[in-house]
C-alpha cells in the first residue's frame, strides 16, 4: 500500500457480495479495505481471498491473543489470503508479540512478498479507567496505553492502533516511524454513530496518524466513492 492515500475502508459487514460491492466503489478512493471479526466468522479465509481478487490491499483486524505458539500459527496461516497489516492485543505480552513478528517474517519468506505488517491492540478504546481497574490493572490508562505502545516497539511491531486523542502522546512517545492507525475518524458534519470522541480526516493526519480507519461515514453513505473521494479532498 502507498502511503499517498492513508484512508483505510472499514467494511463491517458479514456478506461477502456486500463487501466486493463496497470495494468496487471505493477502490479508487481508498488506499486499502479492513476486514474484521464479523466478516471472518462468518466467512473464513475463503471469504477474504474472494475480496483478496478485488486487488485491494486489506487489512485483517483479528485482534489475535492466545499463547505465542497460537498466534505465530494463525499469522502463518494467513499467507494464503495477501493480508498487509494483521493486529495483535499487546496485552498478550513480550513472547506472543515477538512470535507474531517472526511469523510475520516467514510469510513475507513463503509469500515472496513485504512482511505484514503487525499492529498492536493497547487498550480498547470502548474501556474506560473504572474497566481497566476491574480488569486488574490500576495504573492511569494513558500511561497504560504508552506502557503497552512502548512494550510493541520493543518487541519490534510495526505500530498500534490508537484513538485520535492519543496521537499526539504516541507519536511523540515513539518516534516518527511508528506507525499509528486512527479509527474514531469523521469528516465534517458526520454523524458521531457509536464513537465518542471523534476527530476530522484533516486533524487527525495533522496530529501524525499513518493511516485513518472510516467505516460508517463511507459505507452507510449514498455513493460511497464519492464520499470516500470528498475526504480524500479535504486531505489534498
Ligand atoms: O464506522 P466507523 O468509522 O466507526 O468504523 C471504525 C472501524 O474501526 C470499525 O471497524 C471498528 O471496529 C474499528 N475500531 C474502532 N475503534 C478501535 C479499534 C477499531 O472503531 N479502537
Amino acid at each position: 500500500m502507498t502511503k499517498h492515500n492513508p484512508i483505510i475502508c472499514a467494511l463491517d459487514t458479514t456478506d461477502v457480495e456486500e463487501a466486493r460491492a463496497l470495494t468496487a466503489s471505493v477502490r479508487n478512493q481508498v488506499g486499502a479495505i479492513k476486514l474484521g471479526l464479523e466478516f471472518f466468522t462468518a466467512n473464513g479465509s475463503a471469504g477474504v481471498r474472494k475480496l483478496a481478487s478485488e486487488n485491494m490491499p486489506i487489512f485483517l483486524d483479528l485482534k489475535f491473543h492466545d499463547i505465542p505458539n497460537t498466534v505465530a500459527s494463525a499469522i502463518r496461516a494467513t499467507a494464503g489470503i495477501n493480508t498487509f497489516m494483521m493486529t495483535v492485543h499487546t496485552s498478550g505480552g513480550r513472547a506472543m508479540l515477538q512470535a507474531a513478528i517472526d511469523a510475520s517474517m516467514e510469510v513475507a519468506e513463503q509469500t515472496g512478498k513485504e512482511r505484514p505488517l503487525i499492529i498492536g491492540v493497547t487498550v480498547l478504546t470502548s474501556m474506560d479507567q473504572t474497566d481497566l481497574h476491574i480488569t486488574g490493572i490500576n495504573s492511569d490508562l494513558h500511561d497504560h496505553v504508552r506502557r503497552l505502545a512502548d512494550l510493541a516497539q520493543s518487541c519490534r511491531l510495526d505500530g498500534v492502533v490508537c484513538s485520535p486523542y492519543e496521537i499526539s502522546l504516541l507519536r511523540q512517545h515513539c518516534g516518527e516511524d511508528f506507525k499509528l492507525i486512527v479509527p474514531g475518524i469523521r469528516p465534517p458534519e458526520s454523524a458521531a454513530d457509536d464513537q465518542k470522541r471523534v476527530m476530522t480526516p484533516a486533524e487527525a493526519l495533522s496530529r501524525g496518524a499513518d493511516y485513518l480507519v472510516i467505516g460508517r461515514p463511507i459505507t452507510l453513505s449514498d455513493n460511497p466513492g464519492k464520499t470516500a473521494e470528498a475526504i480524500c479532498a479535504t486531505l489534498a
